[in-house]
């Protein structure tokens, strides 16, 4: 039977920009014999405003079901004032927490005709490539004991406690060593272990796995305020950076400005492998529901598009096909073809969502 994809649009322009990402599902299918059983549910608002909650146990037994997850984006002014408990993004946390989804992958991939996007000079980010492996479900996001209490003092003290165990670091550090050997088979790995204590066992954990399982991809390690700085001043040194929540979350997002719009980047989030050998996943953009545009058709769908690319290759073993996906892009983008997000100052016309989705086709067409 075919491979099942599990689309859940969400809110805001996650419909719009999934929209175009059918076509392109579609395209796979018609063109390169590539079918998958796609089913599309409701998450988020959208899932609240139907049924009261923004993930319904029907919607999470179809997502721990289908091979890959792919989700457009939850949020917005509508929902603000809801009660935390049905707040969307709680719907998107579910995904992660019941799927299990340990390794947030954050590719920071700069297009060459967007290179004078960046905040940074051409020459240090035309052609950059680097994957940013973020562990997501342990830390100290999720520590105990974590709160506010009263001091003796009548002040308050503010409590979260960073805590790894040896399987959470070990697993985190399997997935970086997998994706290297399928890229640049190079891994840094970054944390602090000059002063704190789950750095060091970070370090020495990842160090094992690496001298047990995988001596042959080359290891180094960096203090991860290091990293920050060696990111924005050399960032092509790096292939894979494997590193805990807090200072993932953090160096995903620096790594992610020294290419341009947000409109532009993918994420997977990767569980443990299943017994048919592929991994738990939910593929998204990195980029939030955009109320500001959203419903006029100005959204740049690539993000979800490159997240469709990287199901493609992680979940469903079709590397070059991804790589078809995203040279399609990367043409598209040559050829000077922009959204509003994609245009300088100075200007220029830009595309719709449609028009964008239109020139992506036309290049796979071509390819
Ligand atoms: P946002 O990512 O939605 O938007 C930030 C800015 O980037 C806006 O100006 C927006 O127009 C622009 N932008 C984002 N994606 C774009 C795209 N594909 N094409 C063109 N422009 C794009 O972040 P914001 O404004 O902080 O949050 C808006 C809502 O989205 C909130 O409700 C927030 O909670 C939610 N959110 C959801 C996320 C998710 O579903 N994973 C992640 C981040 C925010
Ligand atoms: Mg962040």
């Amino acid at each position: 039977s075919n491979p099942s994809l599990l689309i859940l649009p969400g809110d805001g322009i996650g419909p719009e920009v999934m929209t175009e990402v059918r076509r392109v599902i579609d395209w796979f299918g018609a063109k390169r014999g590539l079918a998958f059983d796609v089913t599309e549910d409701l998450v988020g608002g959208a899932a609240y405003d139907a049924h009261g909650t923004p993930l319904t146990d029907e919607t999470m037994a179809k997502a721990q079901e289908a091979d890959a997850v792919l989700l457009g984006a939850v949020g917005g002014p509508k929902y603000d004032e809801l009660d935390f408990s049905v707040k969307p993004e709680r719907g998107l946390l579910r995904l992660r927490k019941e799927m299990d989804l340990f390794a947030n992958l954050r590719p920071a991939q700069c297009f060459d005709a967007l290179a004078d996007f960046s905040s940074l000079k051409r020459d240090v980010v035309a052609g950059l490539d680097i994957m940013i492996v973020r562990e997501l479900t342990s830390g100290v996001y999720f520590g105990e004991p974590r709160g506010i209490t009263p001091d003796n003092e009548g002040g308050r003290i503010g409590v979260n406690t960073q805590r790894y165990t040896t399987d959470e670091i070990r697993r985190v550090a399997r997935a970086a060593f997998e994706l290297a050997r399928r890229r640049n088979n190079k891994v840094c790995s970054m944390e602090k272990a000059n002063v704190m204590e789950s750095g060091i066992l970070w370090r020495e954990e990842v160090q094992h796995v690496h001298d047990e399982e995988y001596p042959d991809v080359e290891l180094s390690h960096m203090y991860a305020d290091n990293g920050a700085m060696q990111l924005v001043r050399w960032p092509k040194q790096f292939d894979v950076i494997v590193t805990d929540n807090l200072f993932g979350d953090i160096l995903s997002d620096c790594a992610a400005m020294l290419t341009g719009s947000l409109g532009m980047l993918p994420s997977a989030s990767l569980g443990a492998p299943q017994e048919n050998g592929r991994p738990k996943a939910l593929y998204e953009p990195v980029h939030g529901s955009a109320p500001d545009i959203a419903g006029q058709g100005k959204a740049n769908p690539i993000a979800c598009v490159l997240s469709f690319a990287m199901a493609l290759r992680y979940s469903f073993d079709q590397g070059a096909e991804a790589d078809r996906l995203e040279a399609a892009v990367e043409k598209v983008l040559a050829d000077g073809v922009r959204t509003a997000d994609l245009m300088q100052a100075e200007g220029g016309s830009p595309v719709s969502t449609t028009g964008m989705g239109d020139a992506i086709l036309a290049a796979l067409d071509a390819s």
